[in-house]
């Protein structure tokens, strides 16, 4: 049995080095090891987007991440965007707005955009 991997990672502006097991999602990690428990865990197989956060520039779903994957990356989850209590997705960049747009049209039951 393989052991924990050491992972680097700049998370909400600040590096940070974690030990993970091969098999464990970001979103594990995230929650259960890092307590940033702003991404939640939904379907946990890539469809309701309850997880999603930034990675390298692009929403991913941190459910279908392996967290050994994301070692030199940059991650911004939903505790990152907020000042304090206040929470503005129009001030973020815009791939934090496109996070609040999309989870606004799935609970709205809109139709996913394809851009
Ligand atoms: S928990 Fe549903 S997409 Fe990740």
């Amino acid at each position: 049995m393989p052991g924990r991997t050491q992972v680097g990672a700049r998370i909400n502006g600040e590096q940070i080095d974690f030990l993970c097991d091969p098999w464990q999602s970001l979103l594990e990690v995230l929650r259960d090891e890092l307590s940033l428990t702003g991404a939640k865990e939904g379907c946990n197989n890539g469809n309701c987007g309850a997880c999603n956060i930034v990675l390298n520039g692009a929403l991913v779903n941190s459910c279908c991440v392996l967290a050994a994957e994301v070692d030199g990356g940059e991650i911004v989850t939903i505790e990152g965007v907020a000042d304090g209590d206040r929470l503005d997705p129009r001030d973020r960049p815009p791939p934090v707005r496109h996070l609040h747009a999309g989870l606004h049209r799935r609970r709205e039951g809109a139709p996913r955009s394809r851009a």
